[in-house]
């Protein structure tokens, strides 16, 4: 839907901002264009909707020469999104987005109830609408962005490093609502990031950008991180590539063991609690619907009135869940945030399935390396 056929850009007295770039956007899909900071990315993006023209090649949309639409129809066609959300600052957040409907002609209360229900779709509360840009965080500006930016409707959005300058907890969130966000709408984002694994959440075609404007690798995010073509996309994708690689291996071929658990809040005189046998070991505690609350340490699960236990244990906080369907790299966390060394796999309603061994997880892992998988 979006072509780069042989773009370059030029500035004089430069070395190429872009260098020749043939490439072709998937519509419907999420491409993300990642690279280190000066290698062209934000400057291909604005080719594409003639904040900057191109000094030779072409851009199509839609078959169309983006060179033949006049540039203010093709910007309105195209949902623009910056790093600071670039919000009008004497306008409340509902006029932001409105602003956008109007210029299309929308008339005005119409633009405000579709603006309010894009505040919503984006997760901004009512409550909000009224506000002015500088009375929201920067992770509710970014959102308020995002709805200004799908306020036409138009097919295709432009994002450029729009949760760079966000802290590290609502980029996460950001990240998730987008994935979200674009199940439903299906538009052809093109996302510009500097950080890899923003690029391989998300992106379901990366392309590598390297020094000098030029593209190392366009594949999907899978193959980048498992066949990097070059050293400079070797580097950028970082060593512990073969342990991002985990996030794509599915964690159906590790074991899950029966685990002990015991109903909690226990009762004093609860004469049923677990009697491990053998070596007392780690017991999960789980509530009334079974889903885990933490853990028992092996003096403690010896049961109440036994030697070394406690006489009101506490609960030893559990490490992150693994979820049935959830790849490899969630079952090695589970195993290695777990104090009893044992992975809490749950169902879907989030009762406890069992357990994942660390040994078994990093075995299932070795055999991914191996190609076995
Ligand atoms: N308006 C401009 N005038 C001169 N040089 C520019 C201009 N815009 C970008 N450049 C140069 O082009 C190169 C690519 O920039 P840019 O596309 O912004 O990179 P990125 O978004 O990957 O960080 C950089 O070396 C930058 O300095
Ligand atoms: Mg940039």
């Amino acid at each position: 839907m979006v072509e780069f056929q042989g773009v370059s850009k030029i500035y004089p007295g430069q070395p190429p901002a872009v260098d020749n770039l043939n490439l072709s956007v998937e519509s419907g899909k999420i491409t993300v264009f990642v690279g280190p900071s000066g290698c062209g990315k934000t400057t291909s993006l604005r080719m594409i909707n003639r904040m900057v023209e191109p000094t030779s090649g072409s851009i199509t949309v839609g078959g169309r020469n983006v060179g033949d639409i006049p540039a203010p129809e093709l910007r309105r066609s195209m949902g623009y999104v910056m790093q600071q959300a670039g919000l009008l600052p004497h306008r409340t957040v509902v006029d932001n987005v409105a602003t956008v409907l109007r210029l299309n002609k929308v008339p005005r209360a119409q633009a405000r109830q579709r603006s309010m229900e894009l505040l919503e779709t984006v997760g901004l509360s009512a409550a909000m609408a009224k506000r002015y840009p500088n009375q929201l965080s920067g992770g509710q500006q970014q959102r308020v962005g995002v709805a200004r930016a799908l306020a036409a409707d138009p097919p295709i959005l432009l994002m450029d490093e729009p949760f760079s300058a966000v802290d590290p907890v609502v980029r996460a969130e950001l990240q998730h609502e987008l994935l979200r966000l674009q199940r439903e709408l299906d538009k052809t984002i093109i996302f510009v990031t500097h950080d890899i694994d923003e690029a391989t959440l998300l992106g379901d075609r990366v392309a590598v950008f390297a020094v000098g404007g030029r593209v190392a690798q366009y594949a999907s995010p899978e193959e980048i991180l498992r066949a990097p073509v070059d050293d400079f996309v070797a580097n950028f994708v970082g060593r512990d590539r073969g342990f991002r690689r985990l996030s794509f291996s599915s964690g159906a071929a590790v074991p899950v063991h029966e685990v002990a658990t015991v109903a909690w809040p226990r009762k004093h005189d609860d004469v049923s609690s677990p009697r491990v046998p053998g070596a007392p070991a780690w017991v999960l505690a789980v509530d009334a619907e079974d889903r885990p609350l933490g853990w028992l340490s092996p003096a403690d699960s010896a049961g109440p009135g036994r030697p070394g236990a406690a006489v009101s244990p506490s609960l030893v906080p559990g490490g992150s869940l693994f979820h049935s369907g959830d790849p490899l790299r969630t079952a090695l966390d589970s195993a290695l945030s777990s104090p009893s060394g044992l992975g809490v796999a749950v169902d879907d309603e989030g009762r406890v399935a069992g357990v994942v061994k660390g040994p078994e997880v990093l075995a299932a892992i070795d055999a991914v390396r191996e190609g076995k998988n």
